[in-house]
């Protein structure tokens, strides 16, 4: 069925009182959304008009074919001009652009629009020295810290397409996207912290430049407190390894290069169903305008206002919404290094929000889980005066009811679930805080966003009318601004992963359904896509890591449910003949095999040994079954089953 936003508008107005009513500008979300599915064109042009061009558009889209579609065709524009150049204009240098909070070593920080900027120059600067060319791509390997933000808009001053690595993958998936994106450059750090442990960076990128770093020619390196390591150590490597400090003091500050609307801005990479990761590209100007809209209307934030995105700047959330969708707006965003809990307790997230005056907050369900577990009597609350919150928006993963009651009941603020993907880069569905709260439905991702046409598709692709029936969750196209434009290098892997299921449609990879009052709720993945703690897995690249192990024969591996992160990946393997192994010492080696392949972030830490997999006779391995059974929902076993047998194996060793 189609989402249909005239029954959300229908019902009674929301709590607004959070709701600033020159904000509001009589704006029914309704009409909103209406008017952008109705007339795009008219929608998106007048959009247009909050970021500051080189040359404006003069029309919103160009539709070459089903497959193919341009935002802003013609428009010129710079995204480092409108995060930095254009506040600083307006007589905003003054203003906090960036704070860095670091829970981990203590240090708190901020730089002004004015002190951004000119890091950002200096560092543009430094890349271009080094070689780097509108066009040419650059990895970022970089943890949480203001340097981060700097890369990212350093790039997008000179045109260069930057590819962020989240710090908790391993060398070999860090190589796998130097091979992908094929950088001149490398930006990294001496190193990470994590609770209880340093993580060394500089072996890592140097073992992932050997195994994937061929077009690689320079490597900018910065020194952190508490983690050893320079470029000083790699002064003798093939490649040259630079001193980020020097290098940024040295370089003139460039100028900022405008490029073409549909210019990539950045490739990010996402789990795909297979072992590779597929490299998400996304434009400048869709991007820059979707974005600059997404902070007032969804979020509603505006110039002057504190924003913090709890995330990574290795994940979509941190790039939209650490980095480019605040400054877009000329916010102040904060970058926190540190956990919701444990950095030192239960109360860090309410510390940040009174010491900065946050205004609204976006993190995962996982961590609003995780305080729950740590201080389910919100006892942390009550130290600290958190009354600048107006609303905590959550995404990444599915918000269960529960979680959402104990926080919507005990913070004393709206809690906004919202859907989204890598892919998209800003939301598919939200309650539209900016235009109009809605009267939020827990389990439900309210609205579609405007831009956004939903439908739920059967497995024939024909339209499920009934509300609440389940089906695929499918976008019709061409899709909105700002989402991805194609997959990095393969132009038949966009259309094969996302356009084929359903012609005329993208399809989300999720299933979920549509209410009779128009809102969505999404249930889960339809392909072995899994959500750890919010980031996105595959089932099918952790089983190519358990079958490099001599002693496997064959693995399954399966999302069961996790009480703090959402899922969990748990393996099932059997063992080759002669190979036996004490069960104890082979879950080591393989989970120690998950680390080295993929990284600490796969929080890979359970296997159990079968004598066989249960399995079809036609050899398919009965994954959902596996799950459901370790989930203890009913099951059922499919008449085609190879050995029954395989199945009660699995009934006794499944949890109660
Ligand atoms: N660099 C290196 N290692 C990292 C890392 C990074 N940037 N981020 C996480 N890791 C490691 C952790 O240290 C941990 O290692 P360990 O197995 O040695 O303990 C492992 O990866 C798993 O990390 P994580 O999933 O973060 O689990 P956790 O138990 O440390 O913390 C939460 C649990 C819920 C607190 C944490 O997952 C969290 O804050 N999640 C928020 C999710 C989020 O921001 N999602 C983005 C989408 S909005
Ligand atoms: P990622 O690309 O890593 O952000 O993961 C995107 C996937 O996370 C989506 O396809 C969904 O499966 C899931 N997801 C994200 N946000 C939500 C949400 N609010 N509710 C349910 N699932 C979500």
């Amino acid at each position: 069925m189609t989402a249909t936003p005239e029954s959300a508008a229908a019902a009674p107005p929301g709590s607004t009182e959070n709701v600033p009513t020159d904000r509001l500008r009589n704006d029914r979300y309704a009409d909103v959304w209406r008017r952008s599915i109705e007339d795009p064109e008219a929608f998106w042009l007048e959009t247009a008009d909050l970021v500051e061009w080189t040359t404006k558009p003069t029309s919103a889209i160009e539709i070459t074919d089903g497959s193919h579609w341009r935002w802003f065709p013609g428009g010129e524009l710079n995204t480092s001009v409108n995060c930095l150049d254009r506040h600083v204009r307006a007589g905003r240098g003054d203003a906090p652009a960036v704070i860095y909070d670091s829970a981990m070593t203590g240090t708190k920080k901020q730089l002004t629009y004015a002190e951004l900027l000119d890091r950002v120059a200096r560092f543009a600067g430094a890349l271009r020295d080094a070689g780097v060319e509108a066009g040419d791509r650059v990895v970022i390997y970089l943890p949480m810290i203001p340097e981060a933000i700097v890369a990212m808009l350093a790039c997008a001053r000179i045109g260069a397409i930057h590819s962020v690595v989240f710090g908790g993958f391993a060398a070999s998936e860090l190589a796998v996207r130097l091979r992908d994106a094929t950088p001149k450059v490398v930006v990294t750090a001496s190193g990470g912290l994590e609770p209880g442990r340093t993580v060394e960076y500089l072996p890592i990128v140097a073992r992932a430049l050997e195994l994937g770093g061929a077009s690689v020619e320079t490597v900018f390196v910065t020194n952190r407190p508490l983690v050893p390591g320079s470029a000083a150590d790699y002064a003798d490597h093939e490649i040259r390894f630079i001193d980020w400090t020097d290098a940024e003091a040295a370089a003139e500050p460039a100028d900022p290069m405008p490029v073409a609307s549909e210019h990539p801005a950045y490739i990010l990479y996402t789990s795909g169903t297979t072992g590779n990761p597929k490299g998400i590209v996304r434009d400048t100007g869709g991007h820059a305008v979707a974005l600059t809209r997404s902070m007032s209307k969804i979020y509603g934030i505006e110039a002057g206002d504190v924003w913090w995105s709890a995330s990574d700047v290795g994940w979509v959330v941190g790039h939209s919404y650490i980095v480019y969708g605040p400054l877009l707006a000329g916010a102040t965003t904060i970058i926190y290094e540190g956990k919701p809990v444990g950095t030192p307790d239960a109360g860090a997230f309410w510390r940040i929000v009174e010491e900065y005056g946050v205004k609204a907050l976006f993190t995962a369900p996982t961590a609003v889980r995780a305080v729950r577990r740590e201080d389910p009597a919100l006892t942390h609350l009550g130290r600290y005066d958190i009354s600048s919150l107006e609303a905590l928006f959550l995404a990444g993963e599915r918000l269960d009811p529960e979680t959402y009651h104990w926080a919507n009941d005990g913070i004393h603020c709206p809690v906004i679930d919202h859907w989204w993907q890598t892919e998209t880069g800003w939301p598919i569905c939200v309650n539209p805080r900016g235009i109009e709260l809605l009267p939020a439905k827990p389990g439900s991702t309210s609205v579609p966003c405007p831009g956004v046409d939903l439908r739920v598709l059967d497995a024939s692709g024909a339209d499920v009318t009934d509300p609440g029936t389940e089906g695929n969750l499918a976008l019709t196209l061409p899709l909105p601004p700002g989402y991805l434009l194609g997959v990095w290098g393969d132009e038949s892997r966009f259309r094969d992963a996302y356009l084929k299921a359903f012609p005329g449609y993208y399809a989300t990879g999720d299933s979920g359904y549509v209410d009779e009052d128009g809102f969505v709720f999404v249930m889960g993945r339809t392909d072995d896509v899994i959500n750890v703690a919010g980031h996105r897995l595959s089932t099918g690249s952790l089983e190519e890591v358990l079958t490099l192990h001599d002693a496997v024969a064959e693995a399954a591996v399966v999302g069961v449910a996790d009480a703090i992160k959402g899922q969990r990946a748990v393996g099932f393997v059997t063992l080759k003949h002669g190979h036996e192994r004490d069960p104890a010492v082979l879950r080591d080696e393989l989970v120690a095999l998950v680390r080295e392949h993929i990284g600490p972030v796969a929080a890979f830490r359970e296997v159990h040994v079968l004598a066989k997999l249960p399995k079809t006779r036609s050899g398919k391995v009965l994954r959902k079954t596996i799950r459901q059974i370790f989930d203890g929902e009913d099951y059922l076993v499919p008449a085609t089953i190879e050995d029954p047998a395989a199945i009660h194996a699995l009934v006794a060793i499944a949890p109660r």
